[in-house]
């Protein structure tokens, strides 16, 4: 049977309502309107896509945006002076320093100097240290997106078995995070799998939600997933296509023809993971900017 395709470009735009909502009751109320900022070093052309992407839904949602673009050779000292200048600006409620950045710049360096009020990404070690307890307040946004996907399609997590397939520090391992929670979106049994993993294919057979978030075109296969599976393509890849426009086409990590035919339901590359990665982080900049009016929200987490 065809498996049910999970949009993340429909959900994503119900969220992104919903923070626009949120902006104007913001502005009315507190005649204060949320912002983000965004830095971008180096020419890396998907990263210069995601933020485009990025400002675009900010402003159709009412947000204001900045941005620092800075050049491949940029010094980490001028990187960490933006971050600072958007750590002091008060229009802006949420920083968003986009990886990978280039070779010889330290990224913890530049993750940590992120005022932590300000981190809508959710990857300073203080905010990744309280989604471990279990009190986030700024989740990582592709996994709440991935989580968001799940719930508000009838996917509960709540009790199943969960294949994560990749350990990276934006995705992988604060995904097991979340889904590891005693909240609602959490309560799953995870299995966090890697490039030492030894069977793969045994664990994501066994697994009624699999997440690929590898980074290899199309590696999940209709053999490794279960009759039945909910399968998350977190990958965005980009293959030569001779027959495309730009000379090449995206993919994600999961073999969509195969896998399609006997999940119960997979989201799509793209218009799957990616677009919900941008609504969460609008939601968290609506968060930041009422976190910062009314301090006591984030009180308990
Ligand atoms: N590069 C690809 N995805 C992301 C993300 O969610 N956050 C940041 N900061 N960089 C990324």
């Amino acid at each position: 049977m065809a498996a049910m395709i999970l949009s993340g470009t429909d959900l994503a735009a119900e969220i992104r309502a919903e923070v626009a909502d949120g902006v104007v009751e913001m502005q009315e109320k507190h005649g204060v309107t949320p912002g983000l900022a965004v830095v971008l070093v180096g020419d890396d052309p998907a990263s210069a896509v995601y933020v485009r992407n990025k400002r675009r839904a900010c402003e159709q949602a009412g947000l204001f945006s900045d941005a620092a673009y800075l050049p491949s050779t940029a010094a980490e000292d001028e990187i960490l002076a933006n971050v600072r200048r958007f750590n002091e600006d008060p229009r802006v409620h949420g920083i968003l320093v986009q990886l990978p950045l280039p070779g010889g710049i330290n990224r913890h360096r530049v993750i940590e100097a992120i005022n932590t009020d300000k981190d809508v990404d959710g990857i300073h070690p203080y905010n990744l240290g309280k989604l471990l307890q279990g009190r986030p307040v700024f989740a990582p946004c592709t996994p709440s997106g991935v989580v968001e996907l799940l719930l508000r399609n009838g996917h509960d997590p709540e009790g199943a078995n969960v294949a994560i397939c990749g350990r990276s520090e934006i995705v992988g391992k604060p995904l097991a995070a979340l889904l590891m929670q005693r909240t609602r979106g959490g309560n799953a049994t995870v299995t966090v799998c890697h490039t030492r993993t030894r069977d793969l294919a045994e664990v994501t057979r066994s697994a009624d939600i699999v997440v690929a978030a590898i980074g290899q075109p199309q590696a999940i296969t209709a053999d490794m997933v279960k009759e039945g599976a909910v399968v998350i393509d977190v990958g965005i890849n980009r293959v030569p296509d001779p027959s495309a426009r730009r000379g090449y086409r995206l993919v994600g990590d999961v073999e969509f023809e195969s896998v399609s035919r006997k999940a119960a339901a997979i989201t799509p590359v793209p218009g799957g993971v990616g677009p919900m990665t941008i609504a969460m982080l609008l939601r968290n900049t609506l968060t930041a900017a009422r976190i910062n009016i009314h301090p006591e929200l984030a009180e308990g987490h």
